[in-house]
């Protein structure tokens, strides 16, 4: 159905709806049938902090996103909410926040993976904090940290000039490197783009497509742009494709990485969810194998104002990963608990780091 190594053009062609999406989905349901299973792993998210130095065009809580109330989580407060998730059967847990400068906090994340090393044992950590100074990954790997997701944001060095202002905290060439370093010091690593942006093409969507694939990542996480009010995207851009648009576009791009990886965990995202009601099952039907419920605290929610409408269900985890696992039992999926879900992909990686140093 895809070439083996499906060129530019070949990738453009299918994201612009040239195929069938119902072949291309099936397709990449049989590639993760093969490779993990019928299966849908859960990280419980948990946003920790909101504060943000940089200032990406489009998101709500870029720095200079006035009259947003700025927060961030007390190590305490991060630990009941990880003991409630453990005690429900999560094994994963992603804790996300804003780009924050120097390492000084750092101290409360590397408390947290100690505090889960001892109490909460076969859980794995994700960490998503935006890109950080080497010393800062290393002593979070030291603490406990095993995976970490830095969207890429855009391949195309031109469009993430376009959508980031110039200035010395945004930079492409370090935002590679800081995946490069990522992959060979050992973290489990994961990225992902943002589909569907004014201005972006079939092309550049397909660039990002190779370049998830060249960079040997573990894990995606990407999804749809989401119009967010307070931020100067209004003023710059053209309107974005329509929302179903979008959300097609993501499922196109979601069977596509499937198809051309191997054994990688790739998410159904938050925004998918919020442009579509059924957007986890649509992307769990299109290759995705992983869903993100949000634990973050009531008080909290909603000022990790990413972008509008962001989806949020207001209900208790255990009552939301009992739906879940309702909803994805009627797509054929089994839900798992009590199992971190490392992707097959990264323990073959791993492999061959150590044939090639050993
Ligand atoms: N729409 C969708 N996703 C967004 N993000 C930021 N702003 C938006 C938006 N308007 C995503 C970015 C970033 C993560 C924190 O949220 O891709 O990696
Ligand atoms: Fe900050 Fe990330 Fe938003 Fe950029 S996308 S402004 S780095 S939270």
């Amino acid at each position: 159905m895809l070439p083996r190594d499906p060129s530019r053009d070949e990738l453009a062609f299918l994201l612009e709806g040239g195929g069938s999406d119902q072949d291309l989905f099936a397709a990449a349901r049989d590639d993760l049938h093969r490779d993990i299973g019928d299966v849908v792993y859960m990280r419980g998210l948990i946003e920790i902090s909101n504060r943000c130095g940089k200032n990406c065009l489009y998101c709500g809580l870029r720095r200079d996103r006035q009259g947003l109330d700025r927060y961030s989580m007390a190590p305490e407060e991060v630990f009941s909410v990880l003991a409630g998730g453990y005690r429900l059967g999560l094994r994963s847990f992603l804790l996300q926040s804003g780009e924050m400068q120097g390492i000084d906090h750092l101290e409360g994340v590397a408390a947290v993976l100690r505090w889960c090393r001892e109490e909460l044992p076969g859980t794995r950590m994700v960490l998503s904090l935006g890109e950080l100074p080497e010393d800062g990954y290393d002593m979070l790997r030291a603490s406990g940290g095993e995976r970490y997701l830095l969207r890429i944001e855009f391949s195309s060095p031109s469009l993430y000039r376009r959508f980031h202002p110039d200035d010395a905290l945004h930079s492409h060439d370090r935002r590679v490197e800081a995946l490069q370093y990522l992959g060979r010091s050992g973290w489990q690593t994961g990225t992902g783009v943002l589909i569907g942006i004014p201005g972006q093409t079939c092309g550049d969507l397909a660039d990002d497509l190779l370049f998830m694939r060249d960079m040997d990542i573990d894990m995606v996480g990407m999804g749809p742009y989401v119009e967010s009010p307070g931020t100067p995207m209004a003023g710059i851009a053209g309107p974005a494709p329509d929302p179903e648009t979008r959300t097609v576009l993501t499922l196109r791009m979601t069977a596509l990485v499937r198809l051309m990886t191997e054994g990688v965990n790739i998410a159904a995202t938050t925004a998918l969810q919020t442009l579509s009601p059924d957007g986890l099952e649509r992307g769990l039907m299109a290759g995705a194998n992983v869903v993100m419920p949000n634990l973050t605290p009531a008080v909290y929610r909603g000022r990790y104002d990413l972008y509008s409408g962001k989806s949020e269900v207001n209900d208790s985890p255990e009552r939301i990963i009992g739906e879940l696992g309702r909803r994805f039992r009627s797509i054929g999926r089994e839900l798992i608990l009590e199992d971190p879900g490392d992707p097959p992909h990264y323990r073959e990686r791993m492999m061959e780091m150590e044939r090639n140093h050993g």
